[in-house]
C-alpha cells in the first residue's frame, strides 16, 4: 500500500462535478468568509442523507448552504432540514442556495441561533441525521445533544474531524486540536454509538446511534 494517500485524497475531492446551484453557494460562501465544505464532504452528504433514508435532520453551521443543500439533495421527498446559524446573513444566503436548488421552502426549517441555545429546544429522539460543522470548542457539547436528539438507527456526521492532519499528529497540543481528538475518544468510547471516520475533506466522522 502507497503510503502517501494525498494523490487519491485529491482525485476523490476532484471527481464530484458541481451544479451551478452549488457553485454559486460556494461563491456566495467566500464572500461571506466562510469555508463551505469541500465537493467530497458535500457529496458524500448528499449519498449519506439517501442512505439513511432521513425523514428528520438537523444542521448546526448552515453558512451560506453548500452542506444544507447537498444534505437535502438525498433527502426523501418529505423530509425536512432544520439547520442552526447564528448570522442572518448566512441563513440568507443559503436561503437563496435552498429556493435555487428547487427545494420547497417547507422543507427547510432555518434557525437563527447559537447552536448550544437552539438544540437544547429540540425534540428527544426525534431525528434521523445530525451534521455538525461550527464552533469547534463546542462540539463536546453538541456530540452529547446529538445523541440525544437521534432516534435509534440514527446518524451523526461530524465535519473537519481530522483538522488538516492535525489530529493525528500527536506534536500539535493547541486546544482546538485536542478537542476534536477528545471527541474522536469520547464518540468510539460511548456504548450507544458505532463510529468511524472517513477522510474525506478534513475527515468526515460518522457514528450511528444503536
Ligand atoms: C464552516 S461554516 C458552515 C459551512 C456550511 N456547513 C457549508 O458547508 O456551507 C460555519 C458556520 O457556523 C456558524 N456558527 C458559528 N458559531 C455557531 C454556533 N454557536 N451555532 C451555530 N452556528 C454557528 C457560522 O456563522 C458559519 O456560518
Amino acid at each position: 500500500m502507497s503510503a502517501d494517500k494525498s494523490t487519491s485524497w485529491s482525485y476523490t475531492e476532484a471527481l464530484p462535478v458541481e451544479d451551478l446551484v452549488l457553485r454559486r453557494a460556494r461563491e456566495r460562501s467566500h464572500e461571506l468568509g466562510l469555508f463551505p465544505v469541500s465537493p467530497g464532504v458535500a457529496a458524500a452528504l448528499t449519498v449519506l442523507a439517501a442512505a439513511s433514508k432521513a425523514q428528520t435532520a438537523v444542521e448546526v453551521g448552515t453558512g451560506a448552504g453548500v452542506s444544507g443543500v447537498s444534505i437535502l439533495r438525498g433527502l426523501g421527498p418529505r423530509a425536512v432540514l432544520t439547520t442552526i446559524d447564528p448570522d442572518v446573513d448566512h441563513l440568507k444566503a443559503a436561503r437563496e442556495a435552498f429556493s435555487e436548488s428547487g427545494s420547497p421552502a417547507n422543507r427547510t426549517r432555518t434557525i437563527s441561533g447559537r447552536a448550544q441555545d437552539v438544540l437544547p429546544r429540540l425534540t428527544d429522539g426525534a431525528y434521523d441525521l445530525v451534521f455538525i460543522d461550527a464552533d469547534k470548542p463546542s462540539f463536546p457539547e453538541y456530540v452529547e445533544q446529538a445523541v440525544r436528539l437521534l432516534k435509534q438507527g440514527g446518524l451523526l456526521i461530524i465535519n473537519d474531524a481530522l483538522d488538516k492532519d492535525r489530529v493525528s499528529d500527536p506534536a500539535i497540543r493547541e486546544a482546538g486540536t485536542a478537542t476534536l481528538r477528545r471527541v474522536g475518544r469520547m464518540i468510539r468510547d460511548n456504548e450507544a454509538l458505532t463510529s468511524t471516520i472517513l477522510p474525506t475533506g478534513d475527515g468526515l466522522l460518522l457514528a450511528v446511534k444503536r
